[in-house]
This record gives structure tokens, sequence and C-alpha cells, in this order.
């Protein structure tokens, strides 16, 4: 892996998309992100120097399409692996948001290049909340490492960390993806937040429902249990109620 640290740059997602300039392996990481993006086309806000953003270009050819997902549960439980190595137990809200009892440590954006039915270029964007301790008051449920232990940390060194617990997993990915990599998809179950517990849910177009969520299939679907029945939902087909 070859690290690039950018002083300033608007969103390493965004710099990571220059083919010219970043192929597989190339980290991008950013001491000030200008204009982070976040998911939904919201903003991502990060105090300089206080955390963690950055993007690991890869060049999975390996992973059908229709198993990206995996790649994303790959990421979040490197992020996991990495805080409890810090002693902070950490949480996968579906898709792969990471919480800290509640409260949003770490948030990613994951952008798929697709080619036939492989993924050629995944730009994997990351940000976790290192040192910070105070957040925009627009920012949903912030929480960080300092914030969650009291310390305060070398971003450098829990980057170093984060990377190799990413390879270890990637990794495996590779190795095991024609078996579908039973044990990221049984890590990921493990760790999912709010998992066989009852919660309000609001399906867009439907309304508010009670659900249980069960698990989560290699395709991303989340298996929710709403009335005594099994149904599946993607990526914006329901929201949790936080
Ligand atoms: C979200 O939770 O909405 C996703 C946030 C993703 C933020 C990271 S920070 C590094 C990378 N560059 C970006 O512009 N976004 C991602």
């Amino acid at each position: 892996m070859r690290l690039h640290i950018l002083q300033e740059v608007d969103s390493t997602n965004t710099a990571a998309g220059d083919r010219e300039r970043y192929s597989g392996g190339d980290i991008i990481v950013a001491i000030n992100q200008t204009a982070g993006r976040g998911q939904r086309g919201n903003r991502w806000n990060s105090k300089p120097g206080d955390n963690l953003t950055f993007s690991i270009v890869l060049e999975p050819r390996f992973l059908p399409a229709s198993c990206q997902f995996l790649l994303s549960e790959t990421a979040a439980l490197a992020v996991a692996d990495t805080l409890e190595e810090y002693g902070v137990e950490a949480r996968i809200k579906w898709t792969n948001d990471v919480y800290v009892k509640g409260n949003k440590i770490c948030g990613m954006l994951i952008e798929n290049d697709l080619k036939g039915n492989v993924v050629e270029r995944s730009i994997v964007g990351i940000g976790l909340n290192v040192n910070q301790k105070q957040f925009a008051e627009w920012v949903p449920n912030p929480v960080s490492m300092a914030v969650e232990t009291g310390s305060d940390y070398d971003i450098l060194q829990v980057l170093e960390r984060l990377l190799s617990h990413f390879e270890k997993r990637y990794g495996y990915l590779e190795s095991a993806i024609e078996a579908l990599a039973p044990d990221t998809q049984r890590d990921y179950n493990a760790k999912l937040f709010r998992r066989d517990e009852q919660h309000p849910y609001n399906i867009p177009g439907k309304g508010p429902v009670q659900g249980t969520i069960r698990n989560v299939l290699p395709t991303g679907e989340l298996m929710v249990e709403i009335d005594g029945s099994l149904q599946g939902f993607l990526f914006k087909e329901i929201e949790f109620v936080i």
C-alpha cells in the first residue's frame, strides 16, 4: 500500500477518482478535508487534524458485482477491529456506519466502478472520529474515540492499525470469495447494530413500523422481521429511527 498524505483537499474520494494519478493500493489521506462527502449527498464534517479522513483505492477484479456488499462488510469490520484494539466496543449499523453505544463514530462512502460483472475499481472512503470533542450541531449523534475513552490518539498510528486490519480482512475476502467469504458474513452479522432487538423503522412510502433486524445477506439485503414475517430491504428501502 502507498500512503499519500495531503495537507488539504476537497474530498479524498474525489481525489482518488483520478485514475491517472492513483491505482489499486494507493491510500489518500487528508489532514484537512474541505468538502467531505457523505452518503445520500450529505456533507462529512471533520475538524482539521483531529480525525482520520482517507480513501483506499482498490482494483478488486476478483469480486463479482453481485457480491460487492462484501467489500462494505470488510471495511466496516476493519474499523470495528481497530476500535476494539483501542478498547472501544463497536457495532455496525447497516449498511456500513460504525456505532458506539448508539452514537456514530465512523461513516463510509464506498464508490464502485463495475466492468462486466466484476468490480473493476473501488474507492473506500472512511471518516473515523478520533480526537474531536465538539461537533457542529447539525451532525447527528456523533462520538469519537477520545470522547469515548478520555484519551487522545496519534491519528497516523490509528491509521496504521486500521490498514493492517483492512489488509487482513481484504486478503481473506479475496481468498474466500468462491465460498462467499463466510467469516466476513459471520463477523458482520455478529456485530450488527440492533440485531434481534425490536425498534422503530420507517419504510419510505409506507410509514413507521416496529421491526427486528435478523441478519444481512451477502447481497447486502437487510432481513427484518415485521409482524412475524421476514422481509428483505435494499439500501434506502428502510430507514432507522434513532
Ligand atoms: C457517511 O456516513 O455519510 C459517509 C461519510 C464518509 C466520509 C469519508 S471521509 C473520507 C472520504 N472522503 C469523502 O469525501 N468522504 C469519505
